[in-house]
């Protein structure tokens, strides 16, 4: 049974903001159910299953994964490699879809594609798509528009229930993405027994409670708010993240760019002292992200570097790295869940921030300059 995902008709685009003064406040605060619609029947005592969706034929003896995305898109896709590496133990090359063209690719016969596009139209995804085809390769389509054509041309189609998203700036649609990434690595797992059962059961229910989590980061909206109203003068800012929140640093910085025209750039921490921190002065803010209990010492050591040069730290963490940060300036608590979900959490700040900077700068939030909803030209 495949379930019904949302178009994005002129019909839904007229929907109202429900109170709300933009779209992209709206569908952050639609996150949780979002989360709940595009996970319901997917797990059944903490474990995943897909046998609906008929897609576990796609991965038999599949050796190697592509994801493939744009944007916000590819974002989700940089969590997914992390998740189905670390569980799964297959190996995923990720890229951003108008480069993969330009690659040789030397094709294998057990490989499979994972093609994620909100609006399953985007030009250089769907020309990825169909260079992988010639080959022969298998494509798994993860999108949130039923019937688009990546969806059509795809072997087999997972839908995000995000709903439609209005905003330009994704966020629900990102969210819904990390969560099918999670149930494809939670799956693949399972099938290869190359994580222990209890632990996936453990996973498997803790994703079904992150809405919960979700709507507790939403509580910091009015910090968040007093915080963006601080600093939104400012034109320089830079996001930092380790693992799986160097991931979410990126889609931090590409939501300010794109709402507040903010300069906004995202490095994995480590790399800061390669050649950015000649940037750092007096004043500049650093966002940064940290959930990963095993790498926060040697975040923090970077974080006093920014410091000692006059930065000025913003961190999401999780409330049991809270101690540890308090070389930050600003510290935005969230939940501490499981380190290999804590995107879904994290990321939701981050959308704030974007969004209260973005306000309080007096730009159009829900259209910003130069951007359209779904790039149709490569
Ligand atoms: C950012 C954003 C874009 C899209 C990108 C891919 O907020 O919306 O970066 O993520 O253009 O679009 P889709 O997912 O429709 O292929």
């Amino acid at each position: 049974m495949v379930r019904e995902a949302f178009e994005l008709s002129p019909a839904s685009v007229v929907e109202g903001k429900d109170g709300y003064d933009h779209f992209m406040l709206k569908e952050i605060h639609e996150q949780p159910e979002a989360l709940r619609r595009t996970l319901n029947g997917y797990i059944k005592d903490g474990l995943v299953d897909l046998s609906d969706l008929e897609i576990n034929e796609l991965f038999d003896g599949i050796k190697k994964i592509y994801i493939v995305g744009c944007g916000t898109a590819y974002h989700a896709g940089l969590v997914g490699r992390r998740a189905i590496e670390k569980l799964a133990k297959i190996p995923v090359e990720i890229d951003i879809a108008s480069e993969f063209c330009y690659r040789d690719i030397p094709w294998g016969t057990d490989e499979l594609m994972i093609i994620i596009s909100q609006s399953g139209e985007t030009a250089d995804t769907l020309a990825a798509m169909r260079e992988a085809k010639k080959f022969g390769t298998r494509v798994l389509a993860v999108t949130n528009v039923v019937d688009s054509t990546i969806a059509r041309e795809a072997d087999k189609v997972i839908y995000t229930q995000a709903g439609p998203e209005v905003s330009i700036a994704s966020t629900k649609a990102y969210t819904c993405q990390l969560a099918i990434m999670y149930l494809l690595a939670f799956n693949l797992a399972h099938q290869r027994g190359t994580w222990d059962e209890q632990e996936l059961r453990q996973m498997g229910n803790d994703l079904v409670n992150m809405d919960l989590n979700i709507e507790t980061a939403l509580g910091q909206e009015p910090r968040i708010k007093k915080i963006a109203q601080r600093y939104y003068q400012v034109e320089n800012t830079f996001f930092l993240g380790r693992g799986f929140d160097a991931a979410v640093a990126m889609e931090g910085a590409l939501k300010l760019k794109e709402t507040s025209y903010i300069h906004a750039e995202a490095y994995p921490t480590g790399e800061l002292k390669h050649g950015p921190i000649a940037l750092i002065t007096e004043g500049v803010p650093v966002l940064t992200a940290i959930t990963q209990e095993s790498l926060v010492e040697r975040s923090i050591s970077n974080l006093k570097e920014i410091k000692a040069r006059g930065g000025v730290i913003i961190a999401v963490c999780t409330e049991n790295l809270k101690e540890e940060c308090q070389v930050c300036d600003e510290i935005i608590p969230i939940p501490a869940v499981n380190p290999i979900l804590t995107p879904i959490v994290t990321v939701v700040p981050l959308q704030l921030f974007a969004y209260y900077m973005a306000v309080t700068r007096g730009n159009n939030v829900d259209q910003p300059r130069n951007l359209t909803k779904a790039v149709t030209v490569e």
